[in-house]
């Protein structure tokens, strides 16, 4: 199974000296390719290279890797900071940070570096990124052209990857793969670990799904609480093969199934949980789809659909923090409503203060809302 996003294939042209040079287009964010593309090298300074992204022309770079580095810092340096209004309205305020984070990113990611089979930066002084790049978008059959900052990307994601991150709900390192939604905010994770499982005659639910598993985190903490087997689902391949790796070298993998699909599994479950992403809008990049959902489609799935997947007297245990309540993009009233509109009623509520270091970052210019955050596991069960 690929766990790499497949795109269609697109090419990008540029002139080399007299020459008309075509490669392959590759970009982890699904941007498409741009149309004007001039090679640069290590005669380019920050300011040309900040008036030929403001234009929308890409800059494909032939110089020394490292000078590329410093050059996009250079560019990010020169893109607005974002500053508050006064007495802006938190919701148009944060659209218009969210613009300006897509606008930053569309501006960095016009400055290319050519990949070759292998995978290599073709560039003087590239290190070597085979590794980092396969675990991200896999291989390179021919040469192509890439946003330096998607290697960047991929190159921290790999050590990220290879460390790890120690979970104290499991006492083990879980192992987040590029592109998948890391449990970095333990709060949440404390919340499952804690909330009593739902029991039949005495005993604890022994089957649970945990829809959108990413790294299989909540699977594997319900695992070691005493769910006898869970059925983990995932629609993003990577996702899945994440997961099913952390699941088995955690020893879990005979306990939790991990499939890719949509939603939830066949069947029903006397236990289903549910983390989606927390904000309504817009994915602008790869890391923003374990962020944002748009639409808040995945939430209202999780309830329209519970109904039809817990078994009687089952809980269904909705995740969620109250962010997006303190920024404007959602109220509680509309969470209440489509949770009645699905049959659903609230049987219990653990909620937990946000003790994540960004929620006590006064520099952060959305710190009211951020530290007001309170996150919640929603016990939910079918209205009678
Ligand atoms: C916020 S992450 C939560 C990951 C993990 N459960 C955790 O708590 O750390 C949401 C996950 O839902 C997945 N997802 C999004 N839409 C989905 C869908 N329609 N069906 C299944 N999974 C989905 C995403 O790929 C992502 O891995």
């Amino acid at each position: 199974m690929s766990t790499q996003p497949s795109q269609p294939a697109t090419t990008v042209a540029w002139t080399q000296g007299d020459a008309e040079r075509t490669a392959l287009w590759f970009s982890a964010s699904g941007a498409s390719a741009p149309k004007k593309v001039q090679a640069v090298d290590d005669s380019l300074t920050a300011d040309d290279a900040h008036r030929l992204a403001a234009h929308g022309t890409a800059m494909l770079w032939q110089g020394d890797y490292h000078n590329a580095r410093q050059l996009l810092s250079a560019m990010a340096r020169r893109l607005p900071a974002f500053s508050r209004n006064d007495g802006e309205d938190v919701a148009k305020a944060f659209y218009r940070f969210r613009q300006g984070r897509a606008h930053r990113s569309r501006m960095l990611g016009l400055l290319l570096v050519p990949l070759e089979p292998g995978p290599a930066v073709a560039l003087r002084r590239a290190p070597d990124v085979s590794e980092a790049w396969l675990a991200a978008a896999g291989p390179v059959e021919e040469p192509t052209v890439v946003p330096l900052q998607d290697v960047l990307g991929a190159v921290g994601a790999y050590e990220w990857r290879r460390n790890g991150l120690f979970v104290q709900e499991l006492d083990a390192v879980i192992h987040p793969q590029y592109g998948t939604f890391a449990p970095i905010r333990s709060e949440y994770l404390g919340l499952v670990a804690q909330a009593a499982l739902p029991a039949a005659g005495g005993a604890p639910a022994s089957l649970a799904f945990d829809i959108g598993t990413g790294t299989g985190v909540l699977a594997a903490i319900l695992a070691k609480h005493g769910v006898k087997r869970v059925v983990a689902t995932d629609s993003e391949p990577r996702a899945v093969a994440c997961a099913a790796e952390n699941l088995e070298s955690l020893g879990l993998s005979d306990i939790v199934e991990v499939v890719q699909g949509d939603m939830f599994p066949e069947g029903r479950a006397p236990l289903v949980v549910c983390n989606p992403p927390w904000l309504p809008g817009t994915a602008n990049t790869l890391l923003d789809n374990a962020v944002y959902d748009p639409k808040s489609r995945m939430l209202k799935a999780f309830l329209a659909g519970l109904p039809q997947h817990l078994e009687p007297g089952g809980e269904g245990w909705l995740i969620i923090s109250d962010l997006a309540e303190h920024l404007g993009l959602r109220s509680r009233e509309e969470l209440l409503g489509w949770i009645a509109q699905a049959g659903l009623e609230v049987l219990d509520r653990l909620d937990t203060q946000s003790s994540h270091p960004r929620s006590m970052d006064r520099s952060d210019p959305f710190h009211d809302a951020r530290a007001r955050e309170v996150t919640s596991l929603w016990k939910l069960g079918v209205k009678a």
